[in-house]
């Protein structure tokens, strides 16, 4: 089923998050362009309306409350600001994690409104694109991913740290963080929530690993991989290698 208002929407919004990404190609951020052909090639025509989404959303995950906070704080000079404030509103939303063990705040505090991927509004098995919701004070652990990542600011500020003892940079409105290949990084979200575009692509189907250090100071890799009742579950853990 699809939903002409919404599509038109979908695709002013691609164009122009497109629009921000190229122009930032040429100041000396060359990764961008691994991003633009799989978003280029995202068809708008195949937005499917998110009442017909077969996967479940929930649009009463805790970390909503802090929504309507975080779309007010958008730079709405800018046509990409008021189109992923307006986006926002109508993607569906469900939390990123739950059972398995995850930390409750973590499982209360972080949701996605999934714009493209399996089972998103755009199905695309080359690429994954949404909103990512994250309440203040959130702590998202030290992790990596085989995919390539991008994160970009709409409002709220966080610090982004790569590496095991990296120096945080502060993501705020406008901001791009890019994430490579197995590069592990973590987000802490300051005093307001934070509403972030994400962007992945490469290899999609591998699971995120979590990082954590053990009482003895040694570093682990845990594999966290979505069941089919979307929880969570750590299925294997290997010892960081200095
Ligand atoms: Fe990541």
């Amino acid at each position: 089923m699809t939903d002409p208002e919404l599509s038109e929407l979908v695709r002013r919004f691609l164009a122009q998050w497109s629009c921000d990404l190229r122009s930032r190609v040429d100041p000396g951020k060359s990764w961008v362009e691994s991003f633009l052909g799989p978003l280029e090639r995202l068809d708008p025509n195949q937005v499917i309306a998110p009442h017909a989404l077969q996967e479940p959303g929930d649009q009463s995950h805790p970390s909503l409350v802090h929504l309507d906070h975080a779309i007010a704080s958008i730079n709405l000079d800018t046509e990409l600001g008021q189109l992923a404030g307006q986006l926002a509103r109508r993607v569906k939303w469900r939390g990123l994690y739950k059972g398995g063990g995850v930390a409750p705040d973590l499982q209360d505090g972080m949701s996605a409104g999934r714009i493209a991927g399996p089972g998103a509004l755009i199905e695309s098995d080359k690429v994954l694109a949404g909103f990512f919701l994250l309440a203040p004070h959130v702590y998202y652990p030290k992790h990596d991913h085989e995919a390539l990542e991008i994160y970009q600011a709409l409002s709220g500020s966080t610090a982004v740290t790569h590496g095991i003892d990296g120096t945080p940079t502060h993501l705020e409105r406008g901001g791009l963080s890019y994430q490579a290949e197995h590069v592990v990084h973590d987000l802490r979200v300051d005093d307001e929530p934070a509403l972030l575009l994400y962007l992945w692509t490469g290899n999609l189907g591998v699971p995120t690993w979590w990082w954590r250090r053990d009482d003895d100071g040694h570093w682990w890799r845990d594999c966290w991989e979505r069941q089919a009742d979307l929880t969570m579950r750590k299925t294997r853990s290997l010892p960081v290698k200095p």
